[in-house]
Parts: structure tokens; C-alpha cells; sequence
């Protein structure tokens, strides 16, 4: 009885369903209570109804459906394994809360997913899997503050990602790692202050990249070189106030938005690696002028609209340029009185003009009697500027400068709310306590070339906002214990240019708990002392900078720095390799020993940092001979090693640096034995090109490794034994990806350039610089 029964109704079910295919009646078989159901188009929606669980009575066949205001709170583990033909899947404002690992593990062809405005905050590691067709996914309005590793792995058709209006602070490396067709990444609207330098590592499709209406205070060059076709990248509205040198190094960035950031200067340096912008906007911020851009060659719009932009003569070259190069330029100046409002397209060189102080004075004396005496209220009465004499002051800009003014006392009676005061090239010769009252806004002070040859205890109190200070070329020989008290936020120190002896003792820079980038080059150390300096006083130092010193030795003990990434030593006299110095620096990623006079360097030399460093540079250093195991130690991690101009026939073990994509031997005399086969093999492997010449034997002096036939000839165990390090298995060797695959060698090595702009030294500054200068070689067949 029972049988028949359930049999009957499965007939009648089979029956019912036949009908369905054939009539496609309008109302569906299964439509779950509350919802409503097309079954042509076989969809589901149930909209609004306070759900707690997702319906389990959808019909199977169904393709769309629609979620959106419940209160699921939680999406558990296979949620959707009823119905998996679904393509479209909504679930905006369900309240969710997490997302199970698998919860979505059957839905392969689901192509859009939209989980916007739940309140997710954790990205598991396998909360997407499964829906190997998606194109779109929308995780905008949560609360994401974290997204594990590997989040993403199986979304390998998504197209584009809205993480926008979340919680992220940070991306960690290879966040979006398995994004093989990713287009469009939206991270707008987080509190992003940190991006790792492998964050985009792995996103080779990444065309557009919106990074807006985060916190960067730095544009993240290294970062950015990663997404390497990314055409257009939104920056808008990050609070950064400087562009340095080489910022932005994107190869095919054709759209740059950074607008409404706090831009105050922008070297005419900062887009050199970016050769083939097109639109650049720079509106809203606090540029005064601009320089002429160094390295677009194809920019056809600059908008600096809304930017304080002082139409005098320092304005002319960039308005030259923009005529020579047809570039657009939008934007109007807001002074001087006659041109303000003028659009800087229609506005002529030739009135792009400075006078003499003279005239100026007269001009703003009669201005102010006018607005005084005339009974006619001039259109745009002029505010009057409180400003020291022999000063400029810019209210708007929040700039005051009395460079080169022949100054011997600092001047006294800048507005209140001025953040850059630019006093370079006086004469003041010596800093007294309290030399900057009512400067407590002042975030970078310029005091470069001002033959300063001491600075009283106190000198700088009060400037509590006070972050760049340059005192690059003066007359220093020491630094008082008490020199940069009541500084806290002081964060980029440049001392470059002095007499000093001595390292600042720790006392000097013991109120400095925020120094990240300490300059000292061009001064006169001859040691650096153990203890003091960067252990305790600077616990944040990142970048320490000593080139172009008389450094003979660093003691043992010199370096204690736990975040200390970037370390210059180049232009010393340093006779070795600082082994045991650098034990005390775990985190050093680039390390300059560039012109020293290293005649030889013993085993295991780079041992205590081999797990952090990226890149090392030894140029020019007289080496003679390095051990067989030299860099042992030295692993995937090294990205660049520099030799160029030394003395070496043989070379150390290379086999390990699987992860090089510069190397540079070029001007060694190498002996161009089976002996150096190990070397050619690794070379092909790697897909390097390295630029490599013989020195020996006499008839192959001059040729290129490469070329050499002396190879061929080697019995393939013909090499010394301990030599033989060629890895058997050639997929180990990680070809460089990103720009190179075939690296350089042989760039030349660009001088020093002094930096006194205000500069965004951010991190990889150097290695930008090197990745810049490469230059895509054909590879040549072994
Ligand atoms: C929605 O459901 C929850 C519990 O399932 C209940 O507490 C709440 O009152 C319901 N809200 C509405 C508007 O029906
Ligand atoms: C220039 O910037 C202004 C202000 O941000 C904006 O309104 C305008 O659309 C921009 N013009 C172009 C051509 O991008
Ligand atoms: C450092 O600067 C920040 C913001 O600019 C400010 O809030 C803070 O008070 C400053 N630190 C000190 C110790 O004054
Ligand atoms: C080192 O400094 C001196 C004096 O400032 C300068 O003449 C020289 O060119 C510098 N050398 C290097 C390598 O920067
Ligand atoms: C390393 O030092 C040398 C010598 O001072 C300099 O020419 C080179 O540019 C430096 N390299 C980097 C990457 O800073």
C-alpha cells in the first residue's frame, strides 16, 4: 500500500513535470512559500522576507536567485547544493555574518555573486571555492578587515572584485593570488595605510586598480610595479603630501588619478617610470607650481584645477612645455592679483613673470591703499598676509618661503597655519633655543644650505607636527644631546652634507621615536660605535643612509636596528663585508657596498641577513677573489647582485639565487674555463641575460660569455667537482615574470643626485631606480 502510494506520487511528480517542460506554465511546479517564480526564465525571488535559511525547496533547474533582505547571518558549509545551475546569485543585505569554507563548493556556474552590504569581516581561505565560473564578485559594504591567504585561489575566471567600503588596513603578499583573468580591483573606500610589496603579486591581467578614499601616506612604488598592466589606477583621495623621484614606475599606466590628496610638491621626477600616461589629474591639492614632467611622452591632459597654482615666472616652463608637447592643461591660477582666475590653457608665457621685490611691494602698497581708501569694493579684496620681510607667504598653500634672501637670524611671524617653511640658503651659521616659536604647524622645515655650525638644545620646540627636516650641507660637526627635543613626529631627518664625526649619539635622537629615514651621507664618519644610535633611541629606522663617508670598521653591535631595511654603505673604506654587524639587523633587505675596497669576502659573508636580503650591491669594490661560498645562504629571496668593476676570474656558487632578476658581472676579467660552464648553464636557465666578459685566457679576452664556443668543448664532468651546481631540474628556476624576462645588466649607474625636495623616499627607491635603468635585450641563443 505504502508502495503504491509513493509510487503513485511519483508518477504523478514524473507526470507534472513532464507538463512543466512541455506548456512552461507560468506558475513554477516548486516555487518555496514567500517567494515568487518565473520558470521560463527559471527564477527565484524571495526578496525581503526576513529568511533565516536559504529556501531548500528552490527548484533545482533554477538559474537566478534572488536573496536580497533577509537574515541569513550565517551561510553554512554546500548552502547552495540543491540548485546548482544557478548562474546569478544574490544576497545583498542578509545580514551575513560569515561565510562558511564551502558554502558556495557547488555552484560552477554561477557568474555573478553578490554579497554586498552583509556585515562579513573575515575572507576565509576557502570561502569562495568552487565557483570556478564567476566573473563578478561584489564584498562591497562589509566589515572585511582581513582577507587570509588564499582566499581567492580557485576564482580563476573572475573578472572583477568590489572589496570597496570595508575595513582593510592592510594587504598582505599574494592577497589576490589566483586571479588569473582578474580586470578591475576595487579597493576604494577602506582605511588602506600599508600594501605589502608583493600584494598584487600574481595579477597579471589587472588592468584597473581603484585605490581611492583609503589612508596611503606614500604612494607604494614597489607595489605598484607588480600589476604590470595596470592601464589605470585611482589614487584619489589618500592624504599623501609628496611625490619623490621615481614614485610611480608603472610600464603601461595610461589613466593616474590623484586628485584631492594633499600634494604639496611633486618632483618633476615622480612619473618617470610611467612613459605612457596620457591623463594625469592632479586637482585639489596644494601644488603651487609644477615642474615640466620628466618621462610621459605621450601626456594629453594635466588638470590641476583647484590647485593654489601661482601664475609667476617659476610657472613658465611648465606652460612652455605644455605647449611644446600639446598637453591640456586645466586648471586656473589663484594668484598674483591680476591673473588669479586665469585659465592656466589661455594664460601667456610671457605674463608668467617675477619682479623685483621693489615692484612687488609697491604693487601690494598701492593693492592695499585701493581696498583702504576706494569707496568701490573691489571685486576680490586682497587678504592681508602676515609675513615675516623678505618672505613670501602663502596663505592658501600654507607655504612660506625667504630662500636665498641673505637672512642671518631665522625670521620671526609666519601665519600660524603654515605647514612648509623653506628658509634654504641664508646665513645663519648658528641655531639658537626656540628658533621657530609659533611654527607648531610647520610639517617640513627647509634649512639646507644655510652654513649652520651648531644648533643649540631646543632650537626646533614646539614643532610638534613637524615630520621632514632638512639640514642637508651645513657646517655640523656634532649634534647636541638635546638638539631635536620637542619633535616627536619627526620622521625623516637629512643630515647629508655635514662635518659630522661622529654618529649623532643616541641622546641626539632619542626624542625621535618616529625616525624612519635617517641621511647622513657626505659627512665624515670614520666608525660606527656599538650601542646607542639605532637600537633603543630609533626603534622604527628604516633607511639609513652613510654614503660617502671615511667608514674604515662598524662595530659589532653598531647596527641593532630591528626594522632597518635599506642600509647605504657605498663610499667608504670599509676593507670586509660587515658580517658580524649585520647580525643585529633581521629585517635588511638592501644592502650598498659599493665603493669600498673589498679585495676578497670569505664564506657565508651575507649569512646573518640571507633570509631577508633582496638586493646587494657591490660595485666597484676591488675584489679580487670571493669564496666559493660567499653568499651562501642566499637564497630565492635576492632579487639583485651587483659585481660590475671588479677584479674577479672565478665566482662564487650562483646555482641558489633562483629569484635574481638583475645581475650584473660586467668589467670582470673572467676566466673563461670549463670552470665558469656552471655559470653559462645557469644563465640559460635562468633566462638572464648577463652581461659577462672573458679576461682569460688571451684569445677570448673581450668576448661576451655568451659567445664563447670554449663551452661546447667541456666534457659535461669536466668541471672541478665542487663546482658542478647546475640543479638538474630546470622548472626550479623561477624565470623572472613582471618586466623581465630577461634582465639587464649593464646599466650605468646614475650619479647621486642631491635631495633637497621635500621627497617621498619610499622604500625601494634604489631598486626602483635599478629596475628603471633595465633595458630589454634580446635574448641571444646559446
Ligand atoms: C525576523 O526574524 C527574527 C528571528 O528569526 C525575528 O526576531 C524578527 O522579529 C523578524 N523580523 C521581522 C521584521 O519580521
Ligand atoms: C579636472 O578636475 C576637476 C576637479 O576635480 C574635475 O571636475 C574635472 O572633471 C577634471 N577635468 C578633466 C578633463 O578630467
Ligand atoms: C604627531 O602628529 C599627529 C598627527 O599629525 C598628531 O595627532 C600627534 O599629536 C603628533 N604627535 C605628537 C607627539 O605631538
Ligand atoms: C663624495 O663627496 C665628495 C665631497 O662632497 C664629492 O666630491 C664626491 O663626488 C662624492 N663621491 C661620491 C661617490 O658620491
Ligand atoms: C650603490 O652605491 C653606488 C656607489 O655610491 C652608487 O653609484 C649606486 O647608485 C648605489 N646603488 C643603489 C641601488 O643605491
Amino acid at each position: 500500500m505504502l508502495s503504491f502510494c509513493s509510487r503513485m506520487n511519483f508518477c504523478t511528480a514524473a507526470l507534472f513535470m513532464l507538463i512543466l517542460v512541455q506548456t512552461l506554465p507560468t506558475e513554477a511546479g516548486k516555487c518555496p512559500r514567500l517567494c515568487s517564480c518565473d520558470s521560463t526564465k527559471l527564477t527565484v525571488t524571495c526578496v525581503g522576507k526576513n529568511l533565516t535559511l536559504v529556501p531548500p525547496t528552490v527548484d533545482e533547474i533554477t538559474v537566478k536567485l534572488d536573496l536580497r533582505n533577509n537574515n541569513l547571518q550565517m551561510l553554512p558549509r554546500g548552502a547552495f547544493v540543491l540548485t546548482p545551475y544557478l548562474t546569478h546569485l544574490n544576497l545583498q543585505r542578509c545580514n551575513i555574518i560569515k561565510v562558511k569554507e564551502g558554502a558556495f563548493r557547488t555552484l560552477s556556474r554561477v557568474v555573478s555573486l553578490n554579497l554586498a552590504y552583509n556585515k562579513i569581516d573575515i575572507l576565509y581561505q576557502e570561502s569562495f571555492d568552487g565557483l570556478s565560473s564567476l566573473k563578478e564578485l561584489h564584498l562591497d559594504h562589509n566589515r572585511i578587515e582581513e582577507i587570509q591567504p588564499g582566499a581567492f585561489t580557485q576564482l580563476g575566471s573572475l573578472n572583477m572584485l568590489a572589496l570597496t567600503h570595508n575595513q582593510l588596513v592592510y594587504i598582505p603578499n599574494m592577497a589576490f593570488q589566483g586571479l588569473h583573468n582578474i580586470k578591475w580591483l576595487r579597493l576604494s573606500h577602506n582605511s588602506l595605510n600599508n600594501l605589502a610589496a608583493e600584494a598584487f603579486a600574481g595579477v597579471f591581467t589587472l588592468s584597473r586598480l581603484s585605490l581611492d578614499h583609503n589612508e596611503l601616506q606614500f604612494f607604494p612604488t614597489q607595489t605598484m610595479t607588480r600589476p604590470s598592466e595596470v592601464t589605470r589606477l585611482d589614487m584619489s583621495y589618500n592624504p599623501m603630501a609628496y611625490l619623490g623621484e621615481e614614485s610611480v614606475s608603472m610600464a603601461k599606466l595610461t589613466h593616474l588619478y590623484l586628485d584631492h590628496m594633499s600634494l604639496q610638491d611633486l618632483s618633476d621626477q615622480a612619473l618617470s617610470g610611467a612613459p605612457l600616461l596620457s591623463h594625469l589629474d592632479l586637482s585639489h591639492n596644494q601644488l603651487r607650481y609644477l615642474e615640466p614632467l620628466t618621462g610621459p611622452k605621450e601626456l594629453a591632459s594635466l588638470n590641476l584645477t583647484g590647485n593654489p597654482i601661482y601664475c609667476s615666472c617659476y610657472m613658465r616652463p611648465l606652460k612652455q612645455w605644455a605647449s611644446a608637447g600639446h598637453v591640456k592643461l586645466l586648471g586656473a591660477c589663484a594668484g598674483p592679483p591680476h591673473l588669479s582666475d586665469e585659465l592656466l590653457q589661455a594664460v601667456a608665457p610671457v605674463n608668467l613673470r617675477c619682479r623685483s621685490r621693489g615692484e612687488t611691494l609697491m604693487d601690494e602698497l598701492e593693492e592695499d591703499s585701493e581696498s583702504i581708501g576706494s569707496s568701490v569694493p573691489t571685486a576680490k579684496p586682497r587678504q592681508k598676509v602676515k609675513c615675516p620681510v623678505n618672505c613670501d607667504c602663502d596663505i592658501e598653500a600654507q607655504h612660506a618661503t625667504c630662500e636665498g634672501q641673505g637672512h642671518t637670524k631665522v625670521p620671526r611671524g609666519f601665519p600660524v597655519k603654515t605647514q612648509l617653511l623653506d628658509l634654504r640658503s641664508n646665513h645663519f651659521h648658528y641655531l639658537p633655543t626656540n628658533s621657530f616659536p609659533g611654527s607648531n604647524q610647520v610639517v617640513s622645515l627647509h634649512l639646507e644650505l644655510c652654513k649652520i655650525h651648531e644648533i643649540e638644545s631646543g632650537a626646533f620646540r614646539g614643532m610638534k607636527q613637524l615630520f621632514y627636516l632638512y639640514l642637508s650641507d651645513n657646517d655640523l660637526t656634532s649634534l647636541d644631546p638635546g638638539t631635536f627635543a620637542g619633535t616627536p613626529n619627526l620622521t625623516y631627518l637629512h643630515l647629508e652634507g655635514n662635518r659630522l664625526t661622529q654618529l649623532p649619539g643616541g641622546s641626539a635622537l632619542a626624542p625621535l621615536s618616529s625616525l624612519f629615514v635617517l641621511h647622513l651621507e657626505r659627512n665624515a664618519l670614520s666608525k660606527l660605535e656599538p650601542a646607542g644610535l639605532l637600537s633603543s633611541v630609533t626603534p622604527k629606522l628604516r633607511e639609513l643612509y652613510l654614503t660617502n663617508n671615511s667608514l674604515t670598521a662598524i662595530a659589532n653591535g653598531a647596527l641593532e636596528s630591528a626594522y632597518l631595511g635599506t642600509l647605504h654603505l657605498d663610499s667608504n673604506q670599509l676593507t670586509e663585508v660587515p658580517t658580524h654587524a649585520l647580525s643585529n639587523v633581521p629585517n635588511l633587505e638592501e644592502l650598498n657596498l659599493s665603493h669600498n675596497s673589498i679585495r676578497w669576502v670569505g664564506p657565508k659573508a651575507f649569512q646573518p641577513v640571507s633570509q631577508c636580503l633582496k638586493r646587494l650591491y657591490m660595485d666597484h669594490v676591488g675584489m679580487e677573489k670571493m669564496s666559493r661560498d660567499a653568499l651562501a645562504g642566499l637564497g630565492a629571496e635576492l632579487r639583485a647582485l651587483t659585481l660590475r668593476g671588479n677584479q674577479l676570474e672565478t665566482l662564487p656558487e650562483l646555482n641558489l639565487l633562483t629569484g635574481l632578476e638583475v645581475i650584473d658581472l660586467q668589467d670582470n676579467p673572467l676566466q673563461c674555463d670549463c670552470a665558469l660552464l656552471p655559470l653559462r648553464r645557469w644563465m640559460e636557465k635562468a633566462s638572464l641575460e648577463v652581461t659577462a666578459t672573458c679576461g682569460h685566457p688571451p684569445d677570448l679576452k673581450g668576448q661576451k660569455v655568451w659567445e664563447v664556443q670554449i663551452f661546447a668543448s667541456c666534457p659535461e664532468s669536466s668541471t672541478h667537482p665542487q663546482q658542478v651546481i647546475v640543479d638538474p631540474n630546470p622548472t626550479k628556476v623561477k624565470t623572472p615574470k613582471t618586466i623581465l624576462s630577461k634582465a639587464v645588466v649593464g646599466a650605468k649607474a646614475k650619479p647621486a643626485k642631491p635631495k633637497t625636495k621635500p621627497h617621498n623616499p619610499t622604500k625601494n627607491q634604489a631598486r626602483r631606480k635599478t629596475v628603471a635603468k633595465k633595458v630589454a635585450k634580446k635574448k641571444k641563443a646559446p
